[in-house]
């Protein structure tokens, strides 16, 4: 499958496996990683960002394409909108059918509230769905979530909310258990133990996974509960605005039918947003890991209705997307892959790194490797490393690739590439926002009565996330945003409904002079001739 200077470069990566399997790095220095990212890291690069005019995080940087989106104008005239018709009217109204939304509906259920789910696409086209890995939690005896605490407060440069940290690490193990009694097969031992292991920057083996496709089986196991329960399910409509009370609580939003276009109004007690991340963003022009819809709509929604923001100038890069073949540009290879004993190897088929760095370490270290250093694999169009998964079945023995990570064992095959024989290679990809909707313990945001989870909220994991720790706080922040908005909707009278804060926002924006014909939220991304076009809507 791989063919002239690939190929050659792939004979010294074989070469150098077969001189010394047992060659492990050392990992980088407090110092060294600083200088790594400084330089290299896609965060640290200044020209990237622009600075907010106006809105609650005025004076802050965000990238360049989330800024155009968060000072662009709504895609409603507010005096075109009869909010005296309403369509729906509930307890809690959820957006976002992803894990978190999913999670959030079982528990505001479980409270007797009056749930429904809007959804631009289906229940589980979210990220969720695509993630692999596995999901932390600290129960094993070697283990604690005081260590979990550490170590993910350490990953993300210690600035993780540490009441937020403190309840994901906190609730893990329940969460574990939670999933388990709904149907999650998890990988386990004969004895019933369950297997775990490592991720990136963890000092334990917290790893719970089912064998590469742990996302989707989560997500079809919530998927199945919001449906067994009856819980309506409003999809191919999207949430274009919150709407606010007289008294500037939020109380519902406005809604699309992506198909017929039609306007719907939903009047709701409180609102969670549960809308994911921005990778189709495609930020600094990174391919991504991320699910189709992911348009960063509920950090848009968020901000005009007056939420603030926390770390939104921050990131996450996967060290491992796909760098070849093309079909695959971009999709996400787990960073299993390296915790089973896959090492990152450059173009003459050395071990440039230990691969088990952090995330954010790990993605400055390859490109570096492949910009200043030279040291990349050219592809067709592109470039990357090697990840050398032969190495899985040395250390783990043959039908290891096989049993646990069925899922990269087919996505290759498909294409004529062996994993088990041959490496793979592979370039940071653009995979989750560690930055989004400020938020307390309970998960309100700013805005009261609105409510956030999942990857739409900002300051859990800090400036890095580790591995793993995202489907955990899809769950843990999910189900508390369900808790916290269905107990809060018991108290709620809502007052007359009102979107007088879209005309506030567009009066800051003619005082700032910002004039554009952006309109947001995106909803979904516009491919044309292959280049991603940030500031323009399919719809
Ligand atoms: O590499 C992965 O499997 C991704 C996991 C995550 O983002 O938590």
């Amino acid at each position: 499958m791989y063919t002239g200077s690939m190929y050659e470069s792939m004979k010294k990566v074989e070469a150098a496996r077969a001189a010394n399997t047992a060659f492990e790095p050392r990992r980088m220095t407090a110092e060294e990683k600083d200088r790594l990212l400084e330089t290299y890291h896609p965060d640290y690069k200044k020209s990237e960002f622009s600075t907010l005019k106006i809105g609650a995080n005025a004076g802050e940087k965000v990238p360049h394409e989330l800024a155009a989106l968060l000072q662009a104008n709504p895609r409603i005239r507010a005096d075109q909108i009869d909010l005296s018709k309403i369509d729906y009217d509930v307890d809690v109204l959820i957006i976002g059918g992803g894990g978190a939304g999913a999670s959030a509906a079982i528990e505001a259920d479980n409270n007797g509230a009056k749930t429904m789910i809007v959804t631009k696409l289906r229940i589980g086209d979210a990220n969720t769905m695509m993630a692999e890995g596995g999901i932390q939690a600290a129960d094993k005896p070697n283990d604690s979530p005081a260590i979990h605490y550490i170590d993910a407060f350490g990953g993300g440069h210690f600035a993780a909310k540490p009441e937020l940290l403190y309840k994901l690490v906190n609730e893990a193990p329940e969460a574990i258990q939670w999933l388990s009694s709904l149907g999650v097969e998890f990988d386990k031992a004969p004895d019933g133990t369950m297997i775990t292991t490592h991720g990136g920057g963890t000092s334990r083996k917290r790893m719970h996974a089912a064998r590469d496709y742990s996302g989707a089986e989560i997500m079809r196991t919530l998927r199945d509960e919001v449906l067994n329960r009856g819980i309506p399910v409003v999809d191919f409509t999207s949430a274009i605005e919150l709407i606010l009370d007289e008294n500037g609580r939020c109380a519902g939003a406005v809604l699309m039918n992506m198909e017929t276009r039609e306007i719907l109004i939903a009047r709701a007690k409180t609102v969670i947003l549960a809308t994911g991340g921005a990778g189709r963003l495609h930020y600094q022009g990174f391919p991504t890991s991320n699910h189709y819809g992911a348009t960063a709509d509920g950090l848009i929604l968020g901000y005009r209705a007056g939420a603030k923001l926390l770390y939104a100038d921050t990131l996450q890069y996967h060290p491992t997307g796909a760098a070849y073949p093309e079909q695959i540009f971009g999709a996400l290879v787990t960073e299993k892959v390296r915790s089973l004993g896959a090492k990152l190897v450059n173009v003459n088929g050395e071990v440039f790194m230990h691969p088990l760095e952090t995330r954010d370490v790990s993605a400055a270290s390859i490109i570096r490797e492949c910009s200043d250093r030279g040291n990349g694999v050219k592809t067709v169009d592109g470039v990357g490393v090697w990840l050398d998964t032969p190495m899985i079945e040395i250390k783990g023995g043959e039908g290891t690739i096989e049993k646990r990570i069925p899922a990269m064992m087919r996505m290759f095959a498909k294409y004529g590439i062996d994993i088990r024989k041959e490496p793979i290679l592979v370039y940071p990809t653009l995979h989750y926002q560690n930055g989004g909707l400020d938020i307390t313990p309970d998960g309100m945001t700013g805005v009261e009565n609105l409510f956030a989870a999942g990857e739409v909220v900002g300051g859990i994991h800090g400036r890095n996330r580790l591995m793993g720790n995202s489907l955990l706080d899809v769950i843990v922040f999910g189900r508390n945003a369900g808790k916290s908005a269905s107990e809060k909707s018991k108290s709620v009278e809502c007052g007359k409904l009102t979107l007088a804060h879209l005309e506030k926002f567009a009066e800051e924006m003619r005082s700032a002079g910002i004039e554009t014909d952006v309109q947001s939220p995106k909803l979904l991304p516009v491919y044309t001739h292959g280049n991603p076009d940030f500031t323009k809507a399919a719809f």
